[in-house]
């Protein structure tokens, strides 16, 4: 389907012509005066230059050609030029209707699908999850989903940290704790054994304890290093102690991402590439890109065009070992020759901007990737605490993922009971418990979605959870209230089939309809703006716009059977395309809360 603004247009620059005007004058924008008009025009005032005319002669002349439209039932001319205009009722029930009838609400499909590489999540093998990783899974979840929606091929891949020092200092902290598993024999040859030396929550404490003793420790650095090495060149031993940390570390982020309602499509990693590294190295070399700088292998990147600074491009150490751009730049050859995207998008703290910069610049130059393959990097800023410092436990540590679901999740269980006993019903604290989770993670979600992903926003347990205002738990909160009415309709005898939206009888139903009908246009711009947090504004909006209806319409008690029956069929297009859209965020409705 066309966008409603874009109908609206057409029959605005069709007047314009019969006018004696050109066309494109007739441009229709939302009104900016939501208590004058619905839609506005200013193209008489962009016209009296042209035209020689005062502006206010041409929107009459407008106007006069739009009295029998079907499109308006008001256009008016006011001073000094412009036009405002209400849609009339049955323009906008038709536009509702054709929503209805339509595959995912009429919205246009590309003539040209993509074939897209997420790269998110990201987290690093054997480190606990911690708040950093969860924007890139939430927001790199709503980004992949939204482009699928909008019609393309995507792939997500959660790209592991799992090939640098980390795994050296693990490594290193396992021998010393245990110096005679079979893993460090030189001389054994035979099978090693199923059974991973360790548990989740042993290699949990055992990363931290290394990290922290490698920073005092000199030689201990040395032989993380040495071990890093070593398990890079590919010694037996080492390899399959590497794949019990695998193995292990990722059955349990698997959980984790579980929970969060996060999927990935590839579960590839920085090892994946190891081997494709040397002939990439060779190519750049071969090509006159890659040359020797302080022992260290570099390409240049710099631009004449550039305000700032961009260093060249480190391919290799001058010992020989791989960086993190080396394996980033080896992941896009590989995605190139495995998968052939046109797109490839990132999410990662906005840190590594200048980072992602250099790699890009350095894959093009060197060929990586073809001239049209588009490479984007979504740089997202900080969560932080309400004391505006990045968010941290209350003894100050980093807080760990799991301890800050768990603290939403308790805030979200008292919210419920709190809110059921103000009502007078009781609850299930089994099904309170499971309510608690979807609606916590619609909080987290939400919380986190609705901002501009680059900006930087402050972590409020008691807004985010609050079912009232900007956030999460009231969208599920105005979802639960419809699917209730839904529900006394069906026990009044009423059928949900067969029924159609009708014309709005009043403002608060207009309103709301013209809310609903803005979807085309929505999801066009969240797909084109890679803007998770347009979707979020649009969902607020209806929920908004429903309520006032809601508090203003005795929907069930209605005598009019069909005019009862339009609200329901309403009511269910609102209901249908909110949870299109939290499905897009990537969390889900309870039935009651
Ligand atoms: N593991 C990295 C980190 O924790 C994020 C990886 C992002 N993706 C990438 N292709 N570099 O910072």
């Amino acid at each position: 389907m066309q966008k409603i603004l874009d109908l609206i247009s057409e029959e605005m620059m069709k007047a314009f012509e019969a006018a004696g005007y050109e066309a494109a004058l007739g441009k229709v924008t939302l009104s900016n005066r939501p208590d004058l008009c619905e839609y506005q025009c200013n193209g008489a005032m962009a016209g009296a230059k042209k035209y020689h005319k005062a502006p206010i002669m041409i929107a009459q002349d407008v106007a006069g050609q739009l009295q029998e439209s079907s499109v308006f039932t008001e256009v008016s001319a006011v001073a000094p030029g412009f036009l405002n205009m209400k849609v009339s009722e049955t323009f906008v029930r038709d536009y509702l209707r054709g929503m209805r009838d339509s595959e995912k609400f009429g919205l246009q499909m590309p003539e040209k699908v993509k074939k897209i590489i997420i790269d998110y999540g990201g987290p690093n093998v054997a480190k606990p999850l911690h708040v950093g990783h969860l924007r890139s899974g939430v927001i790199g979840e709503s980004i992949k989903r939204i482009c699928r929606y909008a019609g393309h091929d995507v792939i997500g891949d959660i790209h592991l940290g799992d090939w640098g020092l980390q795994m050296g200092l693990i490594i290193t902290e396992l021998q010393k704790r245990d110096p005679g598993l079979v893993y460090f024999d030189d001389s054994y040859e035979g099978e090693y054994p199923q059974e991973a030396p360790f548990t989740i929550s042993e290699l949990e404490e055992i990363y931290p304890t290394a990290s922290a003793k490698s920073k005092e420790d000199e030689a201990y650095k040395a032989d993380a290093m040495e071990a890093t090495y070593k398990l890079q060149s590919g010694v037996r031993g080492y390899r399959a102690l590497w794949d019990h940390i695998i193995r292990v570390s990722v059955a349990d982020l698997k959980k984790n991402y579980v929970n969060l309602n996060v999927e990935f499509d590839l579960w590839k990693g920085e090892s994946d590439v190891h081997d494709i590294i040397p002939g990439m190295v060779e190519e750049m070399k071969k090509g006159g890109y890659a040359y020797e700088s302080d022992g260290a292998l570099v390409v240049d990147v710099k631009e004449e065009t550039d305000t700032r600074e961009v260093p060249p491009c480190m391919i290799l150490k001058s010992d020989g070992a791989s960086l993190y751009n080396t394996t980033d730049l080896a992941t896009i050859l590989d995605r190139m020759t495995q998968y052939h995207p046109d797109k490839l998008i990132y999410l990662t703290d906005k840190r590594q901007e200048l980072y992602f910069e250099q790699v890009f610049r350095c894959a093009r130059k060197t060929g990586l990737v073809n001239t049209d393959t588009e490479l984007v990097h979504i740089g997202f800023g900080t969560m932080n605490g309400k004391d505006g410092k990045p968010f941290k436990t209350r003894e100050g540590g980093v807080m760990r993922l799991e301890n800050l679901i768990r603290e939403i999740d308790e805030e979200m269980i008292r919210k419920i009971r709190e809110n059921a006993e103000t009502k007078g019903y009781a609850i299930d604290e089994k099904e309170a418990e499971q309510t608690a989770k979807v609606v916590g993670l619609a909080a987290i979600k939400y919380g986190d979605l609705s901002n501009q992903a680059s900006k930087d926003y402050i972590f409020d347990l008691d807004r985010f959870t609050s079912f009232e205002g900007d956030t999460g738990p009231y969208i599920l909160y105005t979802i639960v209230r419809i699917k209730s009415i839904l529900g006394k309709y069906m026990e009044q005898g009423g059928k949900l089939t067969d029924i159609v939206i009708e014309k709005a009888v009043n403002d608060s139903e207009k309103s709301l309809m013209l809310e609903l009908s803005k979807f085309n246009a929505v999801m066009g711009m969240a797909y084109e703006e890679i803007a998770p947090h347009r979707i979020c504004a649009y969902i607020y909006d209806i929920a908004n716009a429903f309520n006032r209806f809601y508090h203003e319409t005795k929907i069930l008690t209605e005598e009019d059977e069909t005019k009862k029956a339009g609200w329901i069929a309403l009511l269910m297009l609102t209901r249908d395309v909110l949870e299109v859209c939290i499905d897009l965020l990537g969390f889900t409705a309870p039935e009651r809360m």
